[in-house]
Parts: C-alpha cells; structure tokens; sequence
C-alpha cells in the first residue's frame, strides 16, 4: 500500500533520515477529527462541482464515519510510514473505500490548504476551553474578594508600604487582567473566524469547489479573501500565542505575590493542603508549587510565542515547510494552561487569608502619610507645602521610632500650625479607605461596586 501523498516523479523513496525529520503524526495526530470533518466537507463540494456521484458520495461519508469510530477507538493510529496526519487518514480512508473512490477525494485541495484550517478548528475550540478556565479562576478571586470583603492590608509601590487598601481591591486587580484576557480570546475567535480551505497549494481550486460551503460546513462564517494569505499567514497563530503567554504572565504576576505572602515573613495566607506540596527531607515544610510552577510555566508560554516568532519572520510567500514547526508552541501552551489552570483556580479558591494580620500591618511603614498631605490640601495647605509637612511628620516618627498616630498634639503642632488635632480623622486605616471613593478606588462602596461589576463580567461571557 502507497503511503505517501507523492511519490509519481521520484525514482525511490526519502531516506530514512528524511522521513523521521519529515514525521509529523506525533503532534498533528490530535487534529485527526477535525481532518475528517474537512474531508467530509470536501466531499460535499465535489459533489456539488458535479465531480462525485450521490453514491460516491453517500459512500465517501459512510468510509469517512467508519474512519473517525476507529481513530476514536484508537483502531485504526497512524504507523511510521505515515509523513503526517493527512497522509495517515488517506491511508485510512483508502482501506475503507477502496483505491478507486479513495484516491478521488483529495481533487482540488491540499495539505497547506488543509492544516491551515485544521489548525484554526482546533486553536478555536481550545480557545472556549481555555476561556472557561480563565473564568472559573476570576470566579475564585471574586468569591475570595466577597468572602474578604473587610479586610484591609498594605497597598504597595515598589514593594514597600505605600497605602492601605482593601484586600477586596487587590484581589480585584489581578481578576480584571483575567476578564481582558478573555476578551482577547473572544476578539482573536473573530479573526480565527476564517476559514482556509479551497485556497488548494497557494493559488486557488480550479475544479469549481465552493470555498465558502466548505467553511460553513466546518463552522466558519466566512472563507479567506486570498489563498496565498490563506495558506502562508500564521498570525492568527501567533496570536493566539500571545494571548497564551499573556494569561501565564497574568497567573504569575499574582503566583509571585501568592508565594511572598505565604512566607513566615509575611504571614498573610495560609495554602490548603490539598493544593500545597511537602519536602522528602524537612517534615515541616509546606510548599507553594502551584505559584511557582505558573510562575515557571509562563516562562516557557513566553518561549513559546517567542520561538513561533522567529519561525515566521523569514518566511517568503506562500508555503514553506517551516510552516509545520507552528504547531508544537500552540499546542503545548493549549496543554500546559489546560493543566494549570484547573490547580490554580483550586488553590485561589482554598486561601485562607489572616486578616488579622493584615490589618495590622496596614497603617504600618507610613503608610498613611499621603491622608496627612491631602487632609492639608483640603485645609487650602498648597499640595508642594502639604507633601513637606506630611514628611516631616515621617521624620519625627522615624527620629523616635514611633508610627504617625502616636505624634501628639503637641507634636504635629510644631511641625506646623495647620496640623490640628482635627487631622486625627484621617490618621485610621478605615478613614483613609473611606476617603478614596472615587470611582475605582478602594473606599469599601466603591469595592462593593466593583465586585457587582466584575460578577457581570462573568456572567456576560
Ligand atoms: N505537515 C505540514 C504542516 O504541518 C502540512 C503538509 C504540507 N506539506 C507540504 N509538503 N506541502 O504544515
């Protein structure tokens, strides 16, 4: 039995070297439903073209369902010979058909034309998977964030004590990067959108087949404006890359916070064991290898997108066998979020937050110094003048190791006569929560806001 898709002008067969760099059924073999569901439409136009008989056709669809049971069953796999996953589902089909009804199906198609759209199929339904997930670990955060609602903590710049806020608001600010990214991938659906099929090597079918049936057949709204685009452009590829990477850098942007705060040091949560990890060696020891894997695994996301880049970037028009090296980022992004998202979420969900603790160090380091300043500001204190004074009071509390409600009156009258007493107001961490009720900021009615928001978010996708 023939097993490659060429072969007419050549004296013999590819070395056997070639053939094992050539081999490709080891990741491709995972759009083999997706190649049916393309043959299967094919069929449908050449039969439209006048090309196959209703018999051939009806026969066509009964090989081609026959097909998919056994590589559902794992009956029929791919054997060494196989170049890749289209070659491998001829030799299939050939087996159920015969030769002669076989070999008519591949008229008017190729296989650039083919893993064009293969690939897009499949990116597309991970997409919505991968999408689900994304939503379920903002659900946590939202939960967390309702659940934590009056818990206040520091706020940081630079990693140093900058304002308190509610823990509710952080939490919040790693779900909407999430909700974006959701977004991306529902945008990036609409360009996906497209379907490659009829654009044959590169120039177009000649045998009348209808490039638009075949891409409503497989679930696309429309078919490509050219088939040269639609064979060699893999930007929605990349795309869909970035996006993947984005969601790793998002997940271990919080990861790296979620490892600090589960340090002695910090103290801010505890990890449940389900979703922690031991030492072989230290019996004490409780590890945060969900965080530091994502942390880990966006690393690789990022190489991911970066290596299909530079795949693509010398790439003349139109196909080029480069091409095929597309596929193995995609698909270990698609499997490594699928796999880490689930364990993340899980462990998001299990925190336990001490908000005791937390609060405590809320109005510590300063950190309520900027309330001085713009309690001046509303006192008519010019904000240059304010600023100065608020320091100065960091000053003389550094000076004899005290915090800045411990100044009494006494004190902050020297440092100006525009410190009255009445600036105590805003020396609480609940006061200075409070004053900050514009929109977007953590006043607790703005938070609360907030968190209705975001839960429209999650229901809205
Ligand atoms: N396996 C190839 C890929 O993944 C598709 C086959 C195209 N091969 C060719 N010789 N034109 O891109």
């Amino acid at each position: 039995q023939a097993v490659r898709l060429w072969g007419g002008r050549f004296a013999g067969g590819p070395s056997e070297a070639l053939a094992r760099l050539s081999l490709s059924t080891h990741f491709d073999w995972r759009l083999a439903r997706h190649d049916i569901a393309g043959s299967r439409a094919h069929a449908r136009v050449l039969h439209a073209a006048g090309l196959l008989t209703p018999d051939e056709l009806a026969q066509m669809i009964k090989g081609l369902d026959l097909l998919e049971t056994d590589v559902a069953s794992g009956a029929f796999t791919p054997v060494l010979a196989d170049e890749d996953v289209h070659t491998a589902l001829e030799r299939g089909f050939i087996e159920r058909v015969g030769t002669e009804l076989g070999g008519r199906l591949r008229a008017g198609r190729s296989r650039n034309d083919q893993i064009a759209t293969l690939v897009r199929m499949y990116l597309r339904e991970q997409a919505r998977v991968i999408a689900a997930e994304v939503l379920d670990l903002v659900c946590a955060l939202a939960d967390q964030a309702e659940a934590n609602i009056d818990v206040a903590m520091p706020g940081r710049t630079h990693l140093q004590h900058a304002q308190p806020v509610l823990l509710a608001h952080h939490l919040m600010a790693h779900a909407w990067p999430l909700v974006r990214d959701v977004q991306r991938l529902r945008d990036w659906d609409a360009r996906a959108d497209v379907s490659a099929y009829g654009s044959g090597a590169l120039a177009g079918s000649s045998l009348g087949l209808d490039p638009e049936a075949v891409a409503a057949d497989l679930g696309f709204s429309r078919s490509v404006e050219n088939s040269i685009d639609g064979t060699a452009a893999r930007d929605v590829v990349a795309e869909f890359g970035f996006v993947s990477a984005m969601i790793g850098v998002d997940l271990s942007r919080f990861a790296e916070e979620i490892i600090l705060w589960a340090t002695k040091e910090f103290s801010f949560v505890t990890l449940d064991d389900a979703f922690s990890t031991g030492s072989s060696i230290m019996p004490q020891k409780k590890n945060p290898d969900i965080a530091e894997l994502a942390r880990g695994k966006a690393g690789r996301l990022i190489g991911d997108l970066a290596g299909l880049l530079a795949t693509l970037k010398g790439l003349p028009l139109a196909y080029n066998r480069d091409l095929q090296e597309d596929k193995e980022p995609v698909f270990d992004a698609v499997d490594n979020l699928t796999i880490l998202l689930p364990a993340f979420t899980g462990m998001v969900a299990t925190l336990t937050f001490d908000g005791e603790r937390m609060a405590e160090l809320a109005p510590q380091g300063f950190s309520l110094a900027t309330d001085i300043a713009e309690w001046l500001v509303r006192s008519r204190v010019p904000f240059r003048e304010a600023h100065e004074l608020a320091g100065a009071c960091v000053r003389v509390c550094e000076e004899r190791g005290i915090d800045l409600p411990d100044l009494t009156d006494a004190d902050l009258a020297a440092v100006s006569p525009h410190l009255t007493p009445e600036v105590r107001e805003v020396l609480t961490v609940g006061g200075s929560l409070g004053s900050r009720s514009a929109k977007g900021g953590t006043a607790p009615v703005r938070v609360a806001e907030q968190l209705a928001d975001l839960r429209s978010a999650i229901a809205g996708h």
